[in-house]
């Protein structure tokens, strides 16, 4: 019985090494904002443009209180997810929680031809990306039970390590 929580920057691989851990284990696998976007029929930038940020982020914290209340789960947060101190209590509290750390240099190659991330669409993305890292890399740290390390980030390499630190 057990609730995996992955946290960790856009484009660190949260979705697709989520998904891979859960179907090694068999575990159901729900990524935050796909939820999001399911109960509100529309997408994540759509959110913000009428929302605003804040919108988003008060989403964001319902489905995360929802969602850590299951058990046999996978669940992968938006990179923002761990800005929120009652975020952070509920991750801590109700999951093992695992940061995904990729080098900045990679995110920003995954994440450069992307239009769904409103926080990226600003003119110099490069840079909002060393900022935001060095904002948050400290916040996942302190919520985090498992740090994994993902170099260039091969994902099959990253739910390896999950494994052996689980
Ligand atoms: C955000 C990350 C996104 C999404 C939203 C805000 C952030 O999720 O929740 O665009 O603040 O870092 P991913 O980390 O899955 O890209």
């Amino acid at each position: 019985m057990v609730l995996v929580i992955l946290i960790g920057m856009m484009g660190a691989g949260k979705t697709t090494v989520g998904r891979e851990y859960a179907r090694r284990h068999r575990m159901r696998f729900v990524d935050c904002d796909h939820e999001i976007e399911a109960r509100t029929g529309v997408k994540v930038p759509t959110i913000f443009e009428i929302e605003g940020e804040a919108g988003f982020r008060r989403r964001e914290t319902q489905v995360i209180d929802d969602l850590t209340r299951e058990t046999d789960l996978v669940l992968a947060t938006g990179g923002g997810a761990v800005l929120d101190p009652g975020n952070r209590a509920m991750m801590s509290e109700r999951g093992i929680v695992v940061y995904l750390n990729v080098p900045t240099q990679v995110l920003w190659e995954r994440t450069r031809h992307d239009r769904n991330r409103p926080l990226l669409q600003v003119p110099n993305p490069r840079e909002r990306i060393e900022n935001l890292y060095r904002e948050r890399d400290p916040l996942y740290r302190a919520v985090a039970d498992i740090v994994v390390d993902g170099g260039r980030g091969n994902p099959g390499g990253m739910v390896r390590l999950i494994e052996r630190a689980i």
